[in-house]
């Protein structure tokens, strides 16, 4: 049984508060967009999948509860609310061009006669939870695509040591994982020797999320803390790094967790394969490279706070960039659900 980051039948939606993971297992209810809001910037909710899914679903439960008889106003409300949850947090493409896309649809059928305000309704709900299978199906893609092209690299039948970064499984999607997709391909296909993840602070999403999901999946892993990166490569054969990304430029600059580009230095210094492993709704096409991205910041409570508890020096000014850039050249390839891209290519994918 994999963990269910997001629950969701029609008029019932719950997310898996991952605020108290590993510790409880508690599922809030979410009752519309201004929950929807609230779980994904508290963070309660996060990966960029699980971010697009439930604010979109948040929606999906409000318009089942809204009675209104007008398109127009229908799809006026639809624009206001999607451009609010795209909102809750600033990086992570993969809401933004899943709200672009409801607004384009919702035009549609609002400009389309023959469609009465509840086809309307019923539409846009089920294109909604279509993303739900969508992503699951993504993710075994990439993680079919990332063990083919980690395994092509080693020599016979061996098997790799992997390291990811922060956390990109069922928690972070609606299941199955990009990265951590990949990482469980290979141990499905008994090509794993271990996989080492990092503590990821200040949030902890490697020791609180990847952590419990390896250990879940009795997948042999070792969690080790940020700093020993450069140690772990040093010391031990890695055959691969894979890490999720937020969003993905036209010219393959990935945002991804904070401390991805220091990983991809000491990759590229060890000469350990660095892998972005992601759905094309992380690439976001019209931004043409890393530095126009906007990289969230996030409250310096993470840093000097553990839950409650106040761990750093009163009075010290904190910096706390929530994501950072790693450049295309540090990148050997991008995974994705169709196939292995090299960051260059990427343009070449999308209609001009
Ligand atoms: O701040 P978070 O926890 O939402 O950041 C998550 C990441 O950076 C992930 O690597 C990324 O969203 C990909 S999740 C499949």
């Amino acid at each position: 049984m994999s963990l269910e980051s997001i629950k969701y039948q029609r008029g019932n939606l719950e997310v898996l508060d991952q605020l108290l993971l590993p510790f409880q297992k508690q599922y809030i209810k979410v009752e519309g967009v201004e929950d929807g809001w609230k779980v994904i910037n508290k963070m309660q909710v996060r990966g960029a999948p699980a971010i697009a899914i439930l604010g979109c679903l948040s929606l999906a439960i409000e318009l089942l509860k809204d009675n209104s008889s007008d398109k127009k106003v229908m799809r006026q409300e639809i624009e206001g609310k999607l451009n609010y949850l795209v909102s809750a947090r600033p990086t992570a493409v993969n809401i933004k061009l899943a709200a672009d896309e409801l607004i384009n649809l919702a035009n549609t059928l609002s400009a389309d006669e023959s469609i009465n305000p509840d086809e309307f309704k019923e539409r846009f709900i089920t294109s909604i939870e279509g993303m739900l299978s969508k992503d699951i199906e993504d993710n075994k893609a990439i993680g079919r695509n990332g063990c083919e092209a980690i395994l092509k690299n080693l020599e016979g039948d061996g098997h790799v040591r992997v390291l990811t970064h922060c956390n990109t499984g069922s928690l972070a999607t609606a299941e199955y994982g990009t990265a951590l997709g990949v990482i469980r391909s290979l141990h499905a296909a008994k090509r794993l020797e271990h996989v080492f993840c990092t503590e990821t602070r200040p949030y902890n999403q490697g020791a609180r999320l990847t952590a419990f999901e390896l250990v879940h999946e009795k997948i042999p892993a070792t969690l080790i803390v940020d700093s020993m990166v450069a140690a772990l490569m040093h010391v031990r054969k890695i055959g691969a790094v894979v890490v999720g990304a937020d969003r993905v430029a036209a010219n393959g600059d990935t945002a991804n967790k904070i401390g991805t580009y220091q990983i991809a230095i000491v990759a590229k210094y060890h000469n350990v394969p660095f892998y972005v492993a992601a759905p094309f709704t992380s690439i976001d096409i019209n931004v043409p490279s890393g530095e126009h991205i906007k990289i969230e910041e996030r409250p310096d409570k993470e840093m000097t706070h553990i839950g409650d508890r106040r761990i750093a020096a009163p009075g010290i000014n904190c910096w706390n960039p929530s994501f950072d850039i790693t450049p295309a050249f540090l990148i050997t390839g991008i995974i994705t659900e169709k196939g292995v891209f090299l960051p260059h290519m990427l343009k070449t994918l999308f209609p001009i």
